[in-house]
C-alpha cells in the first residue's frame, strides 16, 4: 500500500511534471512562433519594398518571348567547351568560365592562353586583368563585365531596341542581334590573351572568319549546326551569328534563380532558416547592402544596380601577366575609365550580382578576398580593410607588390564612407544569408558536372577539371 501510494504519487507527480512541461513547452512555442511571425512579416515587408518577388525565373521564357531552344543549348554547350573556337588552340570559355564554379573562374584572375590545360586550383600559365564573373544568370544582366562596357540601352538584355553598346571596334554594330549574350558572344573569340593568341595575323573580324572557317570543316559541326538553324540545313555556311545563337542558347540553360530567398519571397517561410532571415534583414536594412545591390525593375532581381561604384578594393597586379595594367606605374586598373577615356570614372566597377557567390573562389573583379566573410566585412569600412590589406592567401604570383591605394580611397563612394557597425552575431547573419540564402543549388558542381562532354565534335583535346573529389 505504502509501495503503491509512493508510486502512484510518483505517478502523479510525473504526470504533473509532464503537463506542466507541455504547458511550458507549448507556451514557449507560441512565443517562439509569433516571433518567428515578426521576423516573417518584418522581411516580407522589406522585400516588398525593394520590389523583390522572387519569380524572376519564372518570367525567363516570358521574356525570351519562346521556349529555350534545346538542339542550339546542346551545340552552344559542346562550342563552350571545344578549343577549336580558340586560334592559340589551349583555351575557350570553359577554360574560364568552369563548371565547377558555377561557370565563373577557378581563379583570383582568369589565366587565358598559353595554359596548362588544367581549369581548377592548379590552373597555370600568364594571368590577365580581372576574375572571370559566373555566367550563370548573366542571361538576366542589362549590362555585362566588371566595367559595364557591354550594355543594352533599353536597360533590358531582351530588348535591343535602343542598341547593345560595345567599345569600339564593335560600337552599336551587333545591335541587329535578339540578346545582349549573342551579341556579348562575338567578343571572346577575338581576344587576343583569353583565347585567340598573338600569333594570327589581322582584325577581330579576321579571327572570327578563320573561327568559322574551321567549324565548316568539321562535318560534325555542320551537321549539328544544321539540326539547330535550317538556314545551315539547306547549305548556307555556319557563320558567326551561328555560333554566337548557339553559346547564348547555352547560357539561358543556367539561369539559376531559384534560392532560398526566392521561395521565402513566394510564401514558403521555412525555406530560410531563421539566422538567414535575420542577415535578411540586414540586407535589406542596417547594412544598407540593397542600395547597390539592388533588386527592383531593371536589376531582374539579381542583386546589382548595374551601376559603377569605387569601393575601395586593394589593387592586386600579377607578376608575368599578358596584360599591361592602367596608370604610370602600370599597376592599376581604372576600371570603367578603359571603357570612357573619362578620368572621372576611374576605379570605377560595377556593383557585383551576388547570386550563387557560395560557388566562387574569389570575389571582388581582381580576387583581391578569398574568403567571402573577407569580401563582406570589407564593405563595413573599406578605407581600413584597405590600408590592412595582405594578399597572402591569393597564389604566389598575386601577392604584390599592390598598385596605389590612396587614390583609390580618395574616390571612394559615399555611401560607403561612414562605417557601418554590426555586431558578430549580425555579422555572421549577414554572410550566411549572403552565402546560403542566395544559393540555388543547382550551380553547385555535381550537377554542372554533368554538363561536361566526354568528347568534342572537333576531335581536340579536352579541358581538365579539377572537380572537387565528392564526400
Ligand atoms: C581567359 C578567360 C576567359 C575566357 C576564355 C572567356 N571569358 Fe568570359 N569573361 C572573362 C572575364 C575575365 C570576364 C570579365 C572581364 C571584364 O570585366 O573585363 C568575362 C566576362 C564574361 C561575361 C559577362 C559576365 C558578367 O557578369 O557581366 C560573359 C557573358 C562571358 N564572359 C561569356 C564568355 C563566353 C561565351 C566565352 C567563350 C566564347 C568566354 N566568356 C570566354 C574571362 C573569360
Ligand atoms: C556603394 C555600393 C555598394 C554597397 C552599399 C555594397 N556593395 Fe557590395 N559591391 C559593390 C561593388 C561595386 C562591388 C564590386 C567591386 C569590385 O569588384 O571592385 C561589390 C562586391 C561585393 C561582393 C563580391 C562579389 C563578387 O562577385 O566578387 C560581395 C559579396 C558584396 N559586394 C556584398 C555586399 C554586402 C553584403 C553589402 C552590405 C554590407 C554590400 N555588398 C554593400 C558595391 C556595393
Amino acid at each position: 500500500m505504502g509501495q503503491r501510494f509512493v508510486s502512484s504519487t510518483l505517478r502523479n507527480s510525473a504526470l504533473y511534471l509532464f503537463a506542466a512541461t507541455m504547458i511550458c513547452l507549448v507556451g514557449f512555442q507560441s512565443a517562439e512562433a509569433g516571433r518567428l511571425k515578426s521576423v516573417d512579416q518584418e522581411l516580407y515587408g522589406a522585400l516588398a519594398r525593394h520590389g523583390f518577388t522572387g519569380t524572376i525565373e519564372e518570367t525567363f521564357q516570358q521574356k525570351l518571348g519562346r521556349p529555350i531552344d534545346k538542339k542550339r543549348a546542346n551545340l552552344g554547350r559542346l562550342l563552350w567547351f571545344d578549343i577549336v573556337g580558340g586560334l592559340n588552340g589551349d583555351n575557350t570559355c570553359g577554360g574560364c568560365h568552369s563548371p565547377t564554379n558555377g561557370f565563373g573562374d577557378t581563379q583570383p584572375i582568369a589565366i587565358g592562353i598559353d595554359n596548362n590545360f588544367v581549369v581548377g586550383p592548379n590552373r597555370n600559365g600568364p594571368r590577365n586583368q580581372r576574375r572571370t564573373p559566373l555566367a550563370a544568370n548573366a542571361a538576366l544582366y542589362p549590362t555585362l563585365m566588371w566595367n559595364s562596357r557591354f550594355a543594352a540601352v533599353s536597360g533590358d538584355p531582351f530588348d535591343n531596341s535602343g542598341g547593345f553598346e560595345f567599345p569600339p571596334p564593335e560600337g552599336f554594330s551587333l545591335s541587329y542581334l535578339p540578346h545582349l549574350l549573342v551579341a556579348q558572344a562575338f567578343i571572346p573569340p577575338a581576344e587576343r590573351v583569353e583565347v585567340a593568341g598573338f600569333s594570327f595575323p589581322g582584325n577581330s573580324d579576321d579571327i572570327r572568319r578563320e573561327v568559322v572557317r574551321r567549324l565548316n570543316q568539321i562535318s560534325e559541326y555542320v551537321k549539328l549546326f544544321g539540326q539547330a538553324f535550317p538556314e545551315v540545313a539547306a547549305g548556307e555556311p555556319i557563320n558567326f551569328d551561328h555560333f554566337s545563337k548557339a553559346i547564348a542558347e547555352f547560357e539561358f540553360t543556367l539561369v539559376f534563380a531559384n534560392a532560398p530567398l526566392d521561395r521565402f519571397a513566394r510564401g514558403q517561410r521555412n525555406a530560410l532558416t531563421e539566422y538567414q532571415k535575420r542577415g535578411a534583414l540586414l540586407f535589406f536594412g542596417k547594412a544598407g547592402c540593397v542600395q547597390c545591390h539592388q533588386v527592383a525593375g531593371p536589376s531582374n532581381e539579381m542583386f546589382s544596380d548595374f551601376k559603377q561604384h569605387v569601393i575601395g578594393v586593394s589593387q592586386v597586379v600579377p607578376l608575368g601577366g599578358n596584360v599591361v595594367f592602367d596608370g604610370p606605374g602600370a599597376d592599376e586598373d581604372y576600371g570603367l575609365e578603359q571603357v570612357t577615356g573619362n578620368s572621372s570614372d576611374r576605379y570605377l566597377f560595377r556593383t557585383a550580382p551576388l547570386r550563387n557567390v557560395a560557388v566562387m573562389p574569389a570575389f571582388m573583379h581582381n580576387g583581391a578576398f578569398v574568403r567571402l566573410e573577407d569580401a563582406i566585412r570589407h564593405h563595413l569600412d573599406p578605407e581600413s580593410s584597405a590600408l590592412s590589406y595582405n594578399p597572402g592567401a591569393l597564389p604566389p604570383d598575386l601577392q604584390g607588390p599592390l598598385g596605389p591605394i590612396e587614390p583609390v580611397l580618395d574616390r571612394l563612394d559615399p555611401l560607403l564612407r561612414t562605417p557601418i557597425v554590426l555586431s558578430d552575431d549580425e555579422f555572421s547573419d549577414l554572410v550566411g544569408f549572403v552565402r546560403y540564402g542566395l544559393l540555388d543549388p543547382r550551380v553547385l558542381p555535381e550537377h554542372l558536372k554533368k554538363l561536361v562532354p566526354n568528347r568534342v565534335p572537333s576531335g581536340s583535346p579536352t579541358l581538365m577539371f579539377e572537380f572537387q573529389k565528392e564526400h
